[in-house]
């Protein structure tokens, strides 16, 4: 089976409603918690690769798993509860998630530990060794996988500065600090999403206390001894949305609402950057709004908006909309005037590097850009139209959001694309082509 799509025709107007699957990292948190809980947890979890990685993960580790229907039913052993065996080997596929966050439920493992990935995700920083250390935990030297951890029983608590505006860091601190060391864990981040935050304090019950000063988040979680069991049907996810959405703005009369999605204000950088490019109340707005543990949840009304304009994106938006950075570019390629995004080397560390990708594409696509390891100018165009321009999208590291991206933008600005590399869609969003093609994508 050949493994890229051909788009040859944009997407006529639609009006329709949707689902969009679980956030992914919210699925991947309950069950790493849902193994270190008292007892069996029923949920509702993103059905794909980076979770299968995941549950694989766990019943390596002697955790019970059992799917029946769309729920996952975890045994959890409680905290530390896990059968550490010689020699393990941890294969975290393509998440850099599991990847941070695994190890900070290991690191009183009395064996050591190989942390393998994919060939994207051995390209990547493990980024935890330095706080996990600290803890007591030891790594092998090298920066990427495959990492060596060897566990300890003297762990301690420790006070870690988040400075790059990553939740994944900050989640690993939490989980070691919470579940393994005694004492007070002290952070202090650079603002991220919260999922980790709020999981520990709205469904787990573990003590947690956040202030915020100076723009920055200061925590402090204390170590619980044990946990219950949990049930959560995770809402869907607003990485995923992300693409109808862009798709329904960017595409001529049509309108869309996107049921269920968790639109704390964490993950939402996507819809209050793009309010200020001018798609306002009129063009995006929630319903429906509701708090479910601790989370916002919504339907997303989307209609299309002629009337973007390019702005300067104010830099503390960016890790509230770091995996929508793509889709945020082709917003820009098609605004008013240019838009400029500055600090944004992160979205180099991430399943490939997406900045210098993005300006490649946008480049292929004639779109003028200029681009640093950190910043990207992009002048837009509202009329660009690609007509009979050829277009090949090579496979990038198997990046997801690279071909999730390329697509919408084919379903936008017209031309003839090939898509390289459809399989990486099964890392978040497995149905993301028939979704396209429910909405009325042609793919050829
Ligand atoms: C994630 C946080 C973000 C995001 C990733 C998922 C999480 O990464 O890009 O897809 O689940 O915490 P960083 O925390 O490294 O920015």
């Amino acid at each position: 089976m050949s493994n890229y799509v051909e788009i040859n025709t944009k997407i006529n107007s639609f009006k329709k409603q949707i689902f969009v699957p679980e956030d992914k990292s919210l699925s991947i948190r309950c069950a790493l918690m849902a193994s270190q809980a008292i007892g069996k947890s029923k949920l509702k979890l993103l059905n794909s690769d980076d979770l299968k990685s995941t549950l694989h993960c766990l019943s390596i580790l002697g955790i019970k798993i059992v799917r029946q229907n769309d729920f996952y039913h975890i045994e959890g052993r409680g905290i530390n509860g896990f059968k550490f065996k010689k020699n393990l080997v941890l294969n975290c596929g393509n998440s850099g998630t599991l990847l941070r966050l695994l190890p900070s439920l290991l690191v009183r493992s009395p064996y050591k530990i190989k942390f393998i990935g994919d060939k994207s995700l051995s390209k990547r920083n493990f980024r935890v060794a330095d706080p996990l250390n600290q803890f007591g935990a030891q790594f092998s030297k090298n920066k990427t996988p495959p990492i060596y951890m060897k566990g300890t029983n003297y762990i301690r608590p420790i006070s870690w500065k988040e400075i790059k505006g990553s939740a994944q860091i900050k989640s690993s601190v939490l989980i070691a600090g919470a579940l393994h060391s005694p004492g007070i864990t002290k952070i202090i981040a650079k603002p991220s999403r919260r999922a980790t935050e709020n999981l520990f304090k709205h469904v787990l019950k573990i003590p947690i206390k956040i202030t915020k000063r100076k723009n920055r988040d200061h925590i402090e979680v204390k170590k619980t001894e044990q946990f219950k069991s949990f049930n959560y049907n995770v809402p869907g996810d607003m990485s995923s949305a992300a693409y109808p959405l862009v798709l329904t703005l960017l595409s001529t009369k049509s309108q869309l609402m996107i049921k269920n999605v968790n639109v704390c204000p964490t993950r939402i950088g996507i819809i209050t950057i793009l309010r200020k490019m001018g798609a306002n109340k009129k063009y995006i707005r929630f319903k429906n709004k509701r708090f479910i543990k601790g989370e916002k949840v919504a339907d997303i009304f989307v209609k299309s908006c002629d009337c973007l304009k390019g702005i300067r994106v104010p830099i503390k938006l960016n890790s509230f909309a770091i995996d929508e950075m793509l889709l945020l570019f082709l917003c820009s390629a098609k605004s008013k005037n240019c838009s400029y995004y500055s600090s944004i080397s992160e979205l180099n560390a991430k399943e490939s590097p997406r900045l210098k990708i993005a300006s490649k594409i946008l480049n292929l696509m004639g779109v003028k850009n200029i681009s640093t390891n950190n910043s990207i100018k992009i002048f837009g165009n509202p009329k660009l139209n690609l007509e009979n321009k050829k277009i090949e999208i090579k496979n990038y590291m198997k990046d997801h959001r690279i071909f999730m991206m390329s697509f919408v933008a084919a379903n936008i600005f017209s031309g003839l694309w090939k898509i390289h590399d459809k399989d990486s869609i099964k890392t978040s969003f497995p149905n993301f082509l028939n979704l396209m093609k429910n909405l009325g994508a042609k793919i050829s």
